[in-house]
């Protein structure tokens, strides 16, 4: 079996319930269910035998340490992670507790636990770290994308935290030959993306007639990639990726930000009509501190290694994820009272957005 952290959230959801459809093999959650984490997301594996769920922090040692005795794995998928830049901006203690901490502590657990495997279980046995592109840094317009020998160069809390638990990652597989794998991803969309993340806020916003709010100039680009086609790259690295090494994932799909936010809106404006078009929604915020410029990740070794391709395109994916949403009120509902909203009035709050036209 497999244990996956963070299969609660977005992308963990999303590779647990395409695990379960494409592979026989059982597999354990263990998430601590932060605002981020939503049982509702896998509302459809409940009940099947394949499928286990433990309430755990990753940061709590003996409790990991118990749970591999129990289960014994034949590898760890890492997606546990406060992962919202934003809010690492605003409480940046959180992302280092839970990204860099928590990793160290899961780190520990695996190898002591892999130090105690048989030889060929412990040649067999694999830990991959789902991690980001945001690690690099932030390109210029013309500059080559991100390849693997890329230097770091984090620039926000939650980049420089993800930054740190790589490095830790890095440094358990060279100094204990712990056989470590490790996915740096562009940016995710799909269905069950919490909507803080600017494709399903600019969503969900929309169908609400609220503002839908564009930081800055809205010329910032970023790589979009749907999210299955990021689970179905991880469990090939997982089935084939060399331990030790680093592969980038992406789908060549740099758009910026107002554009995602007016494709969204010409979507919407067909298949859910309103009295207006939804691009007057369009707002101009303040910008994000220290707001990274550009993104794009060159996939080249995945692509050549593995022979990775994604699936969907942008246009594709993106009508596939704004139907989801249409289709789930619901999920939208739920998610969007209580503790979102909280954040919502403190990242919002200053600026108050309301419904602007684009050619203010
Ligand atoms: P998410 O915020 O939607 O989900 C994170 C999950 O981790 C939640 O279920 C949460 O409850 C759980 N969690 C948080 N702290 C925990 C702790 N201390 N112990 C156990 N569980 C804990 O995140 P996501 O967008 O699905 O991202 C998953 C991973 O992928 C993260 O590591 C993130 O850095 C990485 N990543 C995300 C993207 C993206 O675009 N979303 C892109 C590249 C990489
Ligand atoms: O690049 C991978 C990263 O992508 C992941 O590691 C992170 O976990 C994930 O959150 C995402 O980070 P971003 O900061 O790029 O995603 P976000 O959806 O927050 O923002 C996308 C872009 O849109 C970014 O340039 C900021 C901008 N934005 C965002 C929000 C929430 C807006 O213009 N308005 C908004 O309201």
């Amino acid at each position: 079996m497999i244990i996956v952290t963070g299969g609660a959230g977005f992308i963990g959801a999303n590779f647990v319930l395409r695990w379960l459809q494409q592979a026989d093999e059982p597999l354990l959650v263990i998430d601590k269910l932060t605002y981020a984490g939503n049982l509702d997301n896998l509302a459809d594996v409940q009940g099947d035998d394949r499928f286990g769920f433990e309430r755990a922090d990753i940061c709590d040692r003996d409790r990991i340490v118990a749970l591999l005795a129990q289960r014994r794995p034949r590898a760890i998928v890492h997606f546990a992670a406060e992962s919202h830049v934003d809010r690492s901006i605003h409480g940046p203690g959180e992302f280092v507790r839970t990204n860099v901490t928590g990793t160290f502590e899961l780190l520990e657990a695996a190898r002591a636990y892999w130090s105690e495997l048989q030889a060929n279980d412990r040649k067999a046995f694999r830990f991959l770290h789902v991690s980001t592109d945001e690690v690099y840094g932030s390109l210029g317009a013309d500059d080559p994308a991100f390849s693997e020998t890329t230097p770091y160069a984090p620039n926000s809390p939650y980049a420089a935290s993800k930054a740190a638990a790589d490095h830790l990652v890095r440094a358990y597989h060279h100094t204990y030959g712990l056989p470590t794998l490790t996915g740096n991803c562009s940016n995710n969309y799909g269905p069950f993306q919490f909507p803080e993340k600017l494709i399903p806020l600019t969503i969900a916003n929309a169908l609400e007639g609220q503002a839908l709010p564009v930081y800055g100039d809205g010329q910032n680009v970023r790589d979009w990639l749907y999210v299955t086609d990021h689970c179905d790259a991880l469990a090939r690295v997982l089935e084939a990726g060399r331990p030790g090494e680093t592969y980038n994932i992406g789908g060549k799909n740099e758009v910026k930000n107002i554009a995602v936010v007016q494709t969204i809106c010409t979507i919407l404006d067909e298949l859910r009509p309103s009295a207006r078009p939804y691009a007057q929604q369009i707002t101009f915020v303040t910008d994000r501190p220290g707001h990274d410029r550009r993104y794009a990740i060159d996939p080249g070794k995945i692509e050549r290694e593995l022979g990775w391709t994604p699936a969907e395109t942008f246009t594709t994916g993106l009508r596939r994820t704004v139907r989801w949403y249409l289709d789930h009120p619901d999920w939208v509902a739920r998610v969007r009272d209580g503790r979102y909203r909280e954040w919502i009035e403190r990242q919002y709050g200053a600026t108050a957005p309301s419904p602007q036209p684009l050619s203010r």
